[in-house]
């Protein structure tokens, strides 16, 4: 691995996060699931990594993040722990993780620093969740809440909608925002929600706002790597820009593959290994064959 990508860089830590709002600098934050996009992203200088329960959609393949495990977690967040070495990672609880008993969130909270190399857990919703943040930050673990279209609670919510659009529940989750802070987050993901609402958000609370569909005014910035790659095309929202089709270029790549193959023009014999011709001819002797015709003798 090139050092020069790392000259100079620390690692990212949650007081860095907080520096940068401090000091009104734009925090950079990507999802990533695997080892060679971890790379990637860190080579790129990203803050932040989100290992994200959008895992279930944009690479399990399942129609929502309800179906997500801690086991499917653990597994994503270790192959991106052992690619990135200087971006502050996050990794994201499933649903029925943190829900059932504060003893099970921090449990669960603590496999993601323990056993998958984490640096801080994410976790959905507002002043209901406020007794498990608070015991998983009493126990040394960072927290990042999640407010907004928050995707495990895609059924009570109704659908992929826009959030916090009347004034009523615009306050209302201006107060969960406080209650996150005050329990004891570290930063906070707004997804889906008008930019003037964020933007209040974002002025008011001490700790960084994450916006994902949530304006240009937040602290920082954060997409699904894939939304982002066009490698998932099955439902692509409106907030997220598409700098790539690798869609496309897969498609593309595996259809000249798929030709070359059927054509006998791969393997070429720059892509073989050789033998050289004195061990090839013991060899056939060996198995009583003719060198040149390869008969048996
Ligand atoms: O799971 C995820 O990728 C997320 C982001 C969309 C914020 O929660």
């Amino acid at each position: 691995m090139p050092t020069s990508h790392f000259a100079g860089r620390e690692k990212v830590t949650t007081l860095t996060l907080k520096a940068k709002k401090m000091r009104g600098e734009p925090i950079t934050m990507l999802t990533a699931y695997d080892y060679p996009t971890a790379l990637a992203l860190d080579h790129a200088a990203i803050d932040s990594i989100l290992v994200g329960d959008s895992l279930g959609m944009v690479v399990l393949g399942y129609e929502t993040t309800l179906s997500v495990t801690m086991d499917d977690m653990l597994h994503h967040c270790k192959a991106v722990a052992r690619g990135a070495r200087i971006a502050h990672l996050i990794g994201d609880m499933p649903f029925m993780s943190y829900q059932v008993s504060t003893a099970e969130a921090v449990r669960n909270a603590g496999r993601f620093l323990q056993e998958a190399g984490m640096d801080a857990v994410k976790l959905e919703g507002g002043r209901d969740v406020a007794p498990a943040i608070e015991a998983i930050v009493a126990a040394g673990i960072p927290v990042m809440g999640h407010l907004g279209l928050i995707p495990q609670s895609i059924r009570k919510l109704g659908g992929w909608k826009v959030q916090a659009t009347s004034a009523a529940s615009a306050r209302g989750m201006m107060e969960d925002a406080h209650v996150l802070e005050n329990a004891g987050c570290y930063a906070v993901i707004l997804e889906a929600i008008p930019d003037r609402v964020a933007e209040l958000i974002t002025q008011r609370l001490h700790i960084p706002v994450i916006g994902i569909g949530a304006g240009a005014h937040c602290d920082g910035q954060v997409l699904v790597s894939n939304d982002l790659l066009g490698s998932f095309d099955r439902f692509t929202p409106r907030f997220a820009k598409k700098y790539a089709d690798l869609r496309a270029v897969m498609e593309q790549a595996f259809l000249a593959y798929v030709d070359d193959v059927v054509a006998r023009r791969f393997p070429a014999p720059e892509h073989s290994y050789h033998i050289n011709d004195e061990e090839f001819e013991a060899l056939l002797l060996d198995l009583r064959m003719k060198p040149r015709n390869w008969q048996v003798i």
